[in-house]
């Protein structure tokens, strides 16, 4: 065996082919189709079928497709009640990883068919949000409230937790949030999500782990962490002093970098133009002002690095008034989606992951007897 083809992080190796998902330095495309026109042009759920059923719905399938999501809205009592027996101090990403994982004893799907891989797939994207919104209201000493149909799946995620009718520009872009989430193909979390699929082991167990992955700050908790960071400080003279200090410690700043884009994040790109005109709609330039002085000086930088979807997006959820520890689990609610489209495609055509591992401990020894250890 040699190590000659040892990647650290698997950087550069090709995983597995899959026809969801183009990510590309120039393009980032969902079934063929450019984020950007996406972003534009179409709804979160209208995205869900798309991945799962691998085209855009016409009129009929988008109302068909909808209102199978509201049908399976609504967590059993015992899944609220669990949810309720979590200590208060969990973080929300730990509750929904539970949340889900219990919901799943509850239901009933049964087969690998993908028409009933697609309903648990609909399913799932219907529980995270109710995982969500339930602990959200518990946390504020309120008691959970049901779904109502007809709401899109944004508008929907606000109402189970605020409990009032969502104005729309928060739900416009937490739809455009939704949207630049839904997909990304070979990330940590869908290959964790592939990889427990591989074992043949079941949706629920597949997705439990990638929750698990994504909350890491490296992946989906960056946009916590972002926003964290931007709330530090009180100027951008602030902000930009403390850049310069962290680039030269080699500091690695939330809500930078990527592993394959290396001009910059498509997403990012969308997502900062709306967030600007939040800002400034908001009387909230201030905040923009610390953003840029924290970005200017990393991209301007000899080797640049680019903000990730991550950076705009905890600013904009900040600016729609979304407590912190929504962040992550809001991009659950939306990468459901694409986990399980890669959960399904995987049960396609399988083969069980098994790399091999880079051996560099002790050579080979006896065992001492007890007494000489
Ligand atoms: C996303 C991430 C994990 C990718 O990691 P990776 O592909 O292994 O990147 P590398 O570690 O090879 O980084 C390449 C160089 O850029 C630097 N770099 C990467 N991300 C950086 C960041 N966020 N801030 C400062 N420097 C960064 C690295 O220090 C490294 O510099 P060096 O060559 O001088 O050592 C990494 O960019 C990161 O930690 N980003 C912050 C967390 C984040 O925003 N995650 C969300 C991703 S969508």
């Amino acid at each position: 065996m040699t190590t000659d083809t040892f990647k650290p992080g698997l950087e550069g190796v090709i995983a597995g082919s899959t026809d969801i998902c183009c990510v590309d330095q120039g393009k980032l495309l969902y079934r063929g189709y450019p984020i950007s026109e996406l972003a534009e042009k179409v709804s979160f759920e209208e995205v869900a079928h798309l991945l799962l059923y691998g085209d855009l719905p016409n009129a009929a399938a988008l109302a068909k497709f909808q209102s199978k999501i509201d049908q399976f809205r609504g967590l059993p009592p015992e899944v609220v009640q669990a949810i309720a027996s979590i200590p208060k101090d969990a973080p929300m990403m730990d509750v929904l990883r539970t949340g889900v994982s219990m919901a799943g004893h509850f239901s009933s799907f049964k087969g690998s068919d993908v028409e009933t891989l697609r309903d648990q797939a609909t399913w799932l994207i219907a529980v995270t949000a109710d995982v969500v919104g339930v602990r959200y209201r518990l946390l504020h000493g309120k008691e959970p409230i049901a779904s109502k149909s007809g709401l899109s799946h944004a508008a929907q995620i606000l109402h189970l937790c605020h409990g009032i009718e969502p104005d729309a520009t928060s739900v416009r872009l937490l739809d455009l949030t939704l949207v630049l989430y839904a997909e990304h193909d070979f990330n940590a979390s869908t290959f964790t999500a592939r990889v427990i699929g591989s074992t043949t082991s079941d949706m629920v167990s597949s997705i439990t782990g990638a929750i698990g992955a994504l909350k890491g700050p490296l992946h989906g908790g960056a946009n916590e962490r972002a926003m964290e960071l931007l709330s530090r400080f009180k100027s951008s003279e602030e902000a930009a002093v403390w850049v310069q200090e962290a680039l030269a410690r080699k500091e690695r700043v939330m809500g930078f970098g990527h592993r394959v884009y290396k001009n910059g994040d498509h997403r990012a790109r969308i997502l900062e133009r709306e967030m600007r005109n939040l800002a400034e709609q908001k009387g909230r330039m201030d905040l923009v002002a610390i953003y840029d002085a924290i970005k200017d000086p990393i991209v301007n930088k000899e080797r640049p690095i680019y903000p990730n979807v991550d950076y705009p997006c905890g600013l904009t959820y900040y600016l729609l008034d979304l407590p912190l520890d929504l962040y992550t689990p809001l991009f659950v609610c939306s990468r459901i989606t694409g986990w399980c489209a890669h959960y399904i495609e995987q049960s396609r055509d399988n083969r069980i992951y098994r790399p091999l591992s880079n051996y560099v401990g002790v050579s080979e020894r006896e065992v001492p007897d007890i007494a000489r250890r």
